[in-house]
């Protein structure tokens, strides 16, 4: 085995996916998700993201290509896909797709229970996994009475209680209030930095480029462009075409130094807290 396939979680080669209806879901898709990485994926409505998350948990096959999975081509048998569900924690865009218990506290104790872990150890991940998302308070009420941010934050919650290796968020900022984010952001922060690999889809690029060390860009069932954050700016004709535009501070930055006030060929800063340090040591 390379080294190369030993840092990716996943690898994709050519996968193709068509629903049953004949809809394209993925088309001679290629590209790889590094382990240990933040990596947000922008493309339009349809452009494949959801089909593509379809595919890491092995919801979805592919019809042909393949998908290696920490070096190993990725194995459908019925035990296989347990440990890998496992490992490989998905939630949905649509929570209603997810939450299926009467209480809160219930459901997010579904996924480690169904993994065999004890019950005490299941009570103690339960806490944790509420605590981290806000939501102790709200353990013990029915699933059907909480409101859609809530809803996220539970099957966030129900991911994060069976400890995967990979987390993949599908639109999670969607439909959370602007403090909601706020809190998402910090948790998914934590969640890096304690070493666990992150796969978002979002339709912010202001976030993607601050929070991300990766970006995939999808059109058409196909990865068009996988770059580093730090080399985003050299994409701004695919992001122009694809409708993304370009991240705020990126564009604060181009201005200053066609002005003057920066010099031109510096290093795009990757937050707006680093363009206020090249400023102060230039002003
Ligand atoms: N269950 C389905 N049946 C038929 N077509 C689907 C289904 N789900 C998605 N598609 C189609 O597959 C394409 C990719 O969709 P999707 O992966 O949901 O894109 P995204 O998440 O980027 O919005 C779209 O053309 C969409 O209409
Ligand atoms: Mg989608």
């Amino acid at each position: 085995m390379s080294e190369k396939i030993k840092d990716n979680i996943f690898e994709l080669q050519d996968v193709c996916f068509r629903y049953p209806d004949g809809s394209r879901g993925l088309e001679q898709c290629s590209l790889s998700i590094h382990s240990g990485s933040r990596t947000a994926v922008l493309g339009a409505n349809g452009s494949g993201k959801t089909t593509l998350f379809l595919h890491f948990n092995a919801i979805l096959r592919p019809q042909s290509g393949t998908i290696v999975c920490s070096g190993n081509p990725l194995n459908y048998s019925r035990q296989n896909l347990h440990a890998l569900r496992s490992r490989i924690g998905l939630v949905f865009q649509n929570p209603d797709s997810q939450l299926f218990s009467a209480s809160v506290r219930e459901d997010v104790s579904f996924g480690p229970l169904n993994q065999g872990i004890n019950k005490q150890t299941v009570r103690e991940r339960v806490e944790e996994a509420l605590c981290s998302v806000g939501m102790i308070d709200c353990a013990e009420k029915p699933v059907h009475n909480l409101s859609h941010g809530q809803k996220k934050r539970v099957c966030i919650a129900g991911v994060l209680a069976m400890q995967p290796d990979i987390m993949i968020l599908d639109e999670p900022m969607a439909g959370l209030d602007h403090s909601m984010q706020n809190d998402l952001e910090i948790l998914l922060q934590r969640l890096h930095a304690d070493g666990m690999t992150i796969l978002l889809a979002t339709h912010d690029i202001d976030f993607a480029y601050r929070w991300a060390d990766r970006i995939l860009l999808m059109d058409q069932g196909q990865d068009v462009v996988s770059c580093t954050a730090a080399d985003l700016s050299k994409e701004t004709e695919q992001l122009h075409a694809l409708g993304l535009g370009i991240p705020n501070v990126i564009q604060l930055h181009r201005l200053l130094a066609a002005k003057g006030l920066l010099p031109p060929g510096e290093r795009q800063p990757l937050s707006f807290t680093e363009l206020v340090g090249f400023l102060e040591q230039r002003l």
